[in-house]
Parts: C-alpha cells; sequence; structure tokens
C-alpha cells in the first residue's frame, strides 16, 4: 500500500467546540510523498516503524496504524480474523504538518479490509476513518477535497486533475498540533482583549471556504492559486517556531508563485510555476540554509491505494 501526505491549501479555523476540537473549513490536497505500508497475518497484533522519523513514532496501541487496525476489528471484521503486523516504511515527516500519521491508519484500514476479506467499500471506510482521527479519512480518498467539521466531512473539489509542483521545506524540529490549535486560541483570546471585545462574536470567525481559491483550482491556475493559499494555524505555529518566517520569505524571494506553513506546520509549502521552476526553488532553497532539507511534489495524487509488491 502507499499513502500520501496532504497538504491544506485553505486552513479556516473556528472558535474551539465543547469537545476540544475546531471546527474547520479546509482545502486537503494529497500530494507524491508517499508513505508505504504492508499488512501480514501475526500471531497478534503489531507494528514496526522504518524510515524518516521513525524514533519518534510509537510501535504500541497509541500508533494511529494500530488504532486503525483496533477500530475495523470492531466495527467489521468477522469473528476470526486473526492478528495482523502492520510494518510502515516512512518518507512522510513525523510531526511535520502533513498528516503523516493519518495516512499511515488509512493505509492500514485498506490493508486489514483486503486482509480479512472484509469488503466494506469507501463510504464504510470513510466512516471509521473518521473516527480514528479529523485527516484519516482524506488519506483515503486523496485528490483535492474540501474538509469540514473536524476536517473529516468531505466533498471532493470539482477542479481539473491538472497537477501543481510543490516544494517542500521540512524543519529542524517539530510541532505538536494541539498546541498549535491552543496557541492559535490564545493569541485570538489576547487580539479580542486589546481590541476591547470579551471574546470575539461568533461570526467574525466562523469559517468559511475562500471563493479566490476554488476558482483558481477550477480554471487550475498556479499564478492565481499562489496567492490565495491560506492558513489560519499559521501566525500560532509562526509564533511557536519563529524560524519559519526565514523559510517563508527566502522561498517567496526566490520566486515561489505561493508560501505557506503546511497544516500545523513546521513544513513550509511553496508553490511553483511549472516542474522546472519547482527544480530550481528546491535547489535554491536547500542552498539558502533555511530548512532541514526540502522535496519536490506534485498533487493531486489519489488516496491510500493498493500497489502490487514488486519481488
Ligand atoms: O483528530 P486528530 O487526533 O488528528 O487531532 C489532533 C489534535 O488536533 C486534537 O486533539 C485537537 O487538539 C486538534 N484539532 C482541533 N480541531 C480539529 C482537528 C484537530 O482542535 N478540527
Amino acid at each position: 500500500m502507499r499513502v500520501p501526505a496532504k497538504l491544506n491549501l485553505q486552513l479556516a479555523v473556528g472558535p474551539p467546540r465543547a469537545d476540544g476540537y475546531h471546527d474547520l473549513v479546509t482545502v486537503f490536497h494529497a500530494v507524491s510523498l508517499f508513505d508505504e505500508i504492508t499488512a501480514e497475518p501475526a500471531a497478534s497484533d503489531g507494528v514496526s516503524v522504518r524510515g524518516e522519523g521513525a524514533d519518534q513514532v510509537p510501535e504500541d496501541g497509541d500508533n494511529l496504524a494500530l488504532r486503525a487496525v483496533a477500530a475495523l476489528r470492531a466495527a467489521a471484521a468477522p469473528a476470526d480474523a486473526g492478528g495482523v503486523h502492520i510494518t510502515i516504511v516512512k518518507r512522510i515527516p513525523v510531526a511535520a504538518g502533513l498528516a503523516g500519521g493519518s495516512a499511515d491508519a488509512a493505509a492500514a484500514l485498506v490493508a486489514c479490509n483486503e486482509l480479512w476479506d472484509v469488503g466494506l467499500g469507501q463510504p464504510e471506510l470513510l466512516e471509521i476513518a473518521a473516527g480514528v482521527g479529523s485527516d484519516v479519512a482524506f488519506a483515503l480518498l486523496g485528490g483535492t477535497a474540501v474538509g469540514r467539521g473536524r476536517g473529516e466531512r468531505l466533498t471532493p473539489a470539482l477542479a481539473p486533475a491538472t497537477p501543481y509542483h510543490w516544494v517542500l521545506a521540512f524543519a529542524e524540529g517539530h510541532l505538536s498540533t494541539p498546541e498549535v490549535y491552543g496557541t492559535l486560541d490564545r493569541l485570538r483570546a489576547a487580539e479580542a482583549e486589546r481590541s476591547g471585545r470579551k471574546r470575539m462574536p461568533g461570526p467574525v470567525l466562523a469559517p468559511a471556504l475562500d471563493g479566490a481559491l476554488m476558482s483558481a483550482l477550477r480554471s487550475a491556475d498556479a499564478r492565481q492559486l499562489g496567492p490565495a493559499l491560506s492558513n489560519d494555524l499559521q501566525p500560532a505555529a509562526l509564533s511557536l517556531f519563529p524560524a519559519l518566517r526565514k523559510t517563508l520569505a527566502a522561498g517567496l524571494e526566490l520566486g515561489a508563485l505561493g508560501a505557506l506553513v503546511s497544516g500545523s506546520g513546521p513544513t513550509c509549502m511553496f508553490l511553483a510555476a511549472s516542474a522546472d521552476r519547482a527544480l530550481d526553488l528546491a535547489a535554491s532553497l536547500s542552498g539558502a540554509g533555511v530548512c532541514r532539507s526540502v522535496a519536490r511534489a506534485t498533487g493531486p495524487v489519489p488516496g491510500a491505494a493498493v500497489v502490487p509488491t514488486v519481488r
């Protein structure tokens, strides 16, 4: 199985809800940076992780892929479904704002659905995925899609599948998603205090889909898309990780059409006008010393998919 990383082309965040989550309107976009997952019958459920950032991924029941296995088992697995060992080869950096853990969970769902011959279709898998984590359903679906609710209610975007060329700058360090959301809440409360309001009135913060961004996607126009990229979490990520300001500025100076922190960060994403421009930008950014490493990716790509094993 291989499963892609995601970027958020728009991430509009509402106020915190009673359950601790935030209502979102987001435009997810799956890109060609993949983790590889295999599922094999075993005496008991387990997981092993290799590759980029593997030492930071738990190999116990906290592992999101194992949580997905448990969720599928509880929801739909036949009584005689045996144990499964999941092997994850990571290329998507961990805690980087690219939903790598959610990707692994989505792949584990699809893999066990096959292994146990459960026969669930995409709608049922999407429902189980939504219970495992906010971004897991999108990792199943892939492409470009609007996410609402916690991000789990998805509508595929009606846009041509013309590829966009992205450069990703991986940071030296990590950000915790709950911490970034918490920082956004505090920044907004402080801003409301300064402007003399006790609380931001609800409608001011109600997240809404960006018309300019959707129009850029419909016309497959990278020049229009670049300036329309937006992320409400970016100020919070920058306040926790100030060095990212330099990374974003460097990318724009080097000719990126748009620059944004990806999700809760700290990965920064840059849109390039063509494959050649992406190659130049990637080389210049890695020479500029403003990040740990650089990768190129194109999007949109499909979600979690079974790939034949080549032996
Ligand atoms: O759902 P998931 O486990 O991926 O979310 C991780 C954390 O991110 C949540 O515990 C929450 O703190 C934050 N989050 C949020 N609102 C969302 C999605 C995630 O506050 N819509």
